[in-house]
């Protein structure tokens, strides 16, 4: 089997991850922070150190402000819904996910206002300058995807967010792509906001997500509940990070997220996304010599998070993935990658297209596979 869907989640994990998960659930899965025993305090000191490693990860100055959450979708409603308010302007774009666009959707019902800023086709990403003449006195938020989700196309934080500050707006990046692969510094990037899933480019397991709230923003809740401090207090306590992780955490899955940090941080991000974007150069450059196939990438490879799609002239795109799953054991997504509006962009919409994400596991042999599988649908030689 060879599993091309780590965009959507990563898989396999390292084995120190499946292991990690296995002895924490038997010997130190207590409720952290609940109560003074054994199994309670080595519970809250492993989600402690997984805390921590993702401050480190992110260089977050209070790892206080680094927020565990359900996975990335749970961290930009947390972002989106804990600081914008009726009457304020948001600058996003056309390349954003649902869990972007969705929020913001139901907050434009509630008053706010949303403005989506189209990609240059040249450079696949919106060019500073347009994101700078889009701001008025009452913009509040710049939210921005690091990488699209379809075309992988990276995104040039560093001075979306340097405009955002000198504007004195709070600046959010959707890292759900990139995290784990590329290096982000939230304060070199200016970024306020930060979200990301710990199940994809950090080999968590599923059910992990970060949103790491910079100094500058202060969040209102979107839930309350016991935290296991100040529980003689009615009100939400303010402090971080229990103000917005309450109820039992998933405890065992950070555990795992821990686990697929440190694999991360020891074999270096550098090697992590060069593997990674090696296969996906060497597809993208032998696709391309393919009659009939349209690609939807990154001008540059430079520019290139480890995830395309791609169409085949004459087939639809589930047809494709069909064929790849059942006649060559190869597992890719199609479709819209709940991303309709970057599909619109790329001039892929109603049908969508098939996405390919190399991960840490595959190998030079699986992508050579998938471009001879891929190729053979093309020239109909099935
Ligand atoms: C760009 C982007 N943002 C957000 C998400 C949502 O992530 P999660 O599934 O962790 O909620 C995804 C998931 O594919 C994504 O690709």
């Amino acid at each position: 089997m060879i599993y091309l869907d780590n965009a959507a989640t990563s898989w396999p994990k390292p084995e120190t991850v499946y292991h990690t998960m296995d002895d924490f659930a038997r010997t130190k899965a207590g409720n952290p922070g609940r109560a003074s025993h054994s199994l309670a305090i080595a519970a809250e000191n492993t989600i402690e150190e997984t805390r921590r490693l993702v401050g480190r990860l992110i260089n977050a100055t209070d790892m206080a402000r680094v927020i565990f959450t359900l996975n990335c979708t749970d961290a930009l409603n947390l972002g989106l819904k804990g600081l914008l308010k009726p009457g304020d302007h948001v600058i996003t774009s056309t390349l954003e996910h649902n869990s972007v666009t969705r929020p913001l959707r139901k907050l434009a019902h509630q008053g706010v206002n949303v403005e989506r800023l189209a990609p240059s086709p040249l450079t696949g990403f919106v060019s500073p300058k347009t994101l700078e003449s889009a701001i008025n006195p009452r913009t509040r938020l710049v939210v921005i995807t690091h990488a699209s989700n379809v075309s992988g196309t990276i995104q040039p934080i560093a001075e979306y967010g340097e405009i955002a500050r000198r504007h004195k707006l709070f600046f959010m990046v959707d890292a759900a792509q990139t995290a784990g692969k590329f290096p982000i510094d939230v304060r070199a990037a200016s970024i306020d906001l930060l979200a990301f899933s710990g199940h994809k480019g950090l080999m968590g397991p599923s059910g992990t997500g970060v949103l790491y709230i910079g100094e500058r923003a202060d969040l209102d809740t979107i839930r309350e509940g016991g935290t296991g401090t100040h529980a003689e207090d009615e009100e939400q306590p303010k402090e971080m990070p229990y103000r917005y992780e309450c109820g039992t955490p998933n405890s065992v899955g950070l555990s795992g997220l821990g686990a697929g940090l440190k694999f991360i941080l020891q074999t270096g991000l550098d090697s992590v996304r060069e593997h990674a974007r090696e296969l996906t150069r060497n597809l993208i450059d032998r696709m391309e010599r393919v009659a009939g196939i349209t690609l939807y990438c990154a001008p540059k490879i430079s520019g290139q998070a480890p995830v395309f799609a791609f169409n085949i002239k004459g087939y639809q795109p589930a047809e494709v993935g069909a064929v790849l799953d059942q006649a060559f054991d190869i597992k890719v997504r199609t479709g819209l990658h709940c991303a309709p509006s970057a599909h619109r962009t790329l001039g892929s919409y109603p049908l969508g297209s098939v996405r390919l994400s190399p991960g840490h596991f595959n190998t030079r042999d699986d992508v050579d596979q998938a471009a001879r599988a891929i190729t053979q649908i093309a020239r109909a030689e099935l």
